[in-house]
Parts: structure tokens; sequence; C-alpha cells
């Protein structure tokens, strides 16, 4: 497999907020034809990037398998999960989705040697870590959620180290998108404002002003998803999830940051009970390892953040 050439790409979980924009990114990079996308719920929406979709439940190991057989797949993009506010509302499922889909993926990889990329979380981080969380801070999760991204890396290390597998995995940040809507995690609040502030609602955030937690502007994840899959194999000394270097601000600074550019806006804090999942968290994440591993770079602040996410949301409701 070339830098960019021979790739044949599966991406589980691909309807949802990060898998949507990953699709167009691969596809720019590596051809629509190299890609095909799956999910547990059916769609239409991909008929218009000319990207082929599967039904599939991550769950479901022998229709995994036959689809990683047909495709001749050598890379896998594994974003199936339950995320933490939908997590702690089932955690069987939870625990179930996100720890046996991965297994399944690992075992099939032993077989058919695919590359995969396994997302983490700042989740993975409990209340013992405050401000600036590094890359070997302790994990102590408070949620199920958090539990299975910590059960999950170290499923990664195991893999990669005692079967050869190819496995490598970012702890993303609350990730800020304005094209799908957030799945159900408790930074969702910083995604919703934004709506909100774009449609001339007032916004009732559901954590507190002061909540401050590690966030990132998607085009930067993306590129950070890329980035790392295309790093040669020899220079990664993490499999489960690389801390990065993100964005960190008060729910307080956001409203502000988005006044500046929408004057009349409003917003009020009711927090519900995801402020406990997110009091849990640090405030932000050292990435250094990830720069010197592989050289990533963060490249959007609060301000172009929100420039981007406001501009782009006035286009697409025009
Ligand atoms: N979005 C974030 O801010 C964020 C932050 C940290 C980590 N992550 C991680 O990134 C990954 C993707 O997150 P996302 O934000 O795109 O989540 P999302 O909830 O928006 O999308 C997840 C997708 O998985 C699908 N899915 C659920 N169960 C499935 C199953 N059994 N089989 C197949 N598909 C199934 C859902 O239909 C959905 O389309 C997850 O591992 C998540 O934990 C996301």
């Amino acid at each position: 497999m070339g830098q960019t050439g021979g790739r044949r790409i599966l991406v589980t979980g691909a309807l949802g907020q990060i898998g949507m924009e990953l699709l167009e990114a691969l596809s720019a990079r590596y051809g629509r034809d190299s890609i095909i996308a799956t999910d547990i719920r059916e769609t239409d929406k991909l008929e218009n990037l000319g990207i082929k979709f599967h039904k599939l439940d991550v769950l479901d190991k022998v229709e995994l398998e036959n689809l990683i057989k047909d495709f001749e797949v050598n890379e896998v993009y594994h974003l199936a999960a339950l995320l933490s506010a939908s997590g702690e509302k089932n955690p069987e499922l939870c625990w179930k989705i996100n720890m046996d889909g991965l297994v399944n993926i690992c075992e099939l990889s032993r077989e058919y040697k695919f590359r995969i990329f396994a997302p983490s979380s700042i989740a993975v981080f409990g209340s013992d870590v405050r401000g600036v969380a590094s890359q070997n801070s302790p994990l102590n999760p408070a949620t199920i959620y958090g539990i299975t991204k910590v059960s999950g890396e170290l499923l990664a290390e195991y893999y990669h180290a005692t079967h050869d597998v190819d496995i490598r995995g970012l702890r993303y940040p609350g990730l800020i998108s304005w094209k799908v809507m957030p799945g159900g995690g408790t930074t969702d609040y910083a995604v919703e404002i934004f709506h909100a502030a774009v449609s001339g609602e007032k916004y009732t955030c559901f954590v507190n002003e002061k909540t401050t937690l590690p966030m990132m502007y998607m085009d930067d994840a993306i590129r950070a998803t890329i980035e790392l899959m295309e790093a040669p194999s020899e220079k990664l000394t993490v499999r489960g999830g690389y801390n990065l270097d993100c964005l960190s601000f008060t729910a307080e600074e956001l409203y502000s940051a988005i006044k500046q550019s929408i004057p009349t806006f409003e917003c009020d804090f009711k927090p519900d009970h995801r402020q406990e999942y997110a009091d849990s968290w640090p405030d932000s994440t050292d990435g250094t390892k990830a720069k010197i591993d592989w050289g990533y770079r963060i490249k959007y602040d609060l301000k172009s953040m929100c420039s981007v996410m406001i501009k782009s949301l006035r286009q697409d409701v025009q």
C-alpha cells in the first residue's frame, strides 16, 4: 500500500458525526471507488457522493467477514460505537457494541491483515486528572463509555504486541462540526449552541458556564486521523490512543466568542446529568507524543473555529 494508492477501505459507523466527514475526506484523497461505507442504519445519502453503502451491524462477524473478503479490504476505520450520554443510559449495550465490535475487527485483522483505525476519547480520563492530561496520565474513567475506551486501548496494545495487528488510535477531544449533528456525547453542547445561534434561537446549555473541556474543530480531527493512518508503522510508539493538542475553553467563553459575530444571540446554563460526566474529564490534553512520533499540529483556534462554523451553517441554512 503506497501513501495514497492501493487502498481498499471499509468504514463502520459511517453515518455518524465523524463518519460522514471522514468519508468525504477519504474519497477526495483515495478515490470513492476505494471505499465501502457501512452502518447499522439504512441511508440513501451516500448515493450523491457515489460511495458504496452496505447496512452492517458490527456485532455480525460473519457479514463483516464477507464484506472484508469480497471487497479485499486492507484498511478499516472502525467508528461504530455508543457514545457517553447514550452509553450511560444502556451500559450493557455500550459494552457490547464498543467491545465486541472491536474484538470482531481485531480478530478479522489477524486473518486478513488489514490496518485498523479505532478511535479512543478524552473520556478515558477520570476526575483524578485535573487541568491538562498528558499521554501517561492515569486512566480511571467514571463512565461506562470511558471504561470501554480504556479497555479498547488495552485491546489495541495487546493485538499489536501479541498478534502483530497494525491498529492505530487517537483520543479525540469533543469534536465540533456543522454537517452532521453529534450522536449523544457530553460535548454535544458545543455543536448545538452554533445551530441555535445561527437559527436565531436562544440556547439552554446543559453544562454550567465554567465547564472547560478539550475540543477540536472536525477538520483538524479528520486530518489527524488520515495523517496517523499514513504514518510509517515503525514511528508509532502508542497504539491505543494518542493524545492530541486541542482547544480548551469554558462554555461561557464559547458563548462570548459566538456573540462577537451574532450579538443578539442569547444562552443560559441549566446543567443536567451530563455535568457529572463533564466534571470527570480534564480541561485539556497535551499532544506532545503525537507531535514527536508523526508530526501532528492543530490548526484551528477558538476564533477561526467559530468563524468557519457560523459561516458554514449560514450557507447551509440558505
Ligand atoms: N464525536 C466526538 O466528539 C467523539 C469524541 C471522542 C471519541 N469519539 C469516537 O469516535 C467514534 C465515532 O464517533 P461519532 O461521533 O461519529 O459517533 P456517532 O454516534 O455520531 O456515530 C456512530 C455511528 O455508529 C453507528 N452504530 C451504532 N451501533 C452500531 C452497530 N452495532 N453496528 C454498526 N454501526 C453502529 C450509529 O448508527 C452511528 O451512525 C466513536 O468511537 C466515538 O467514541 C467521538
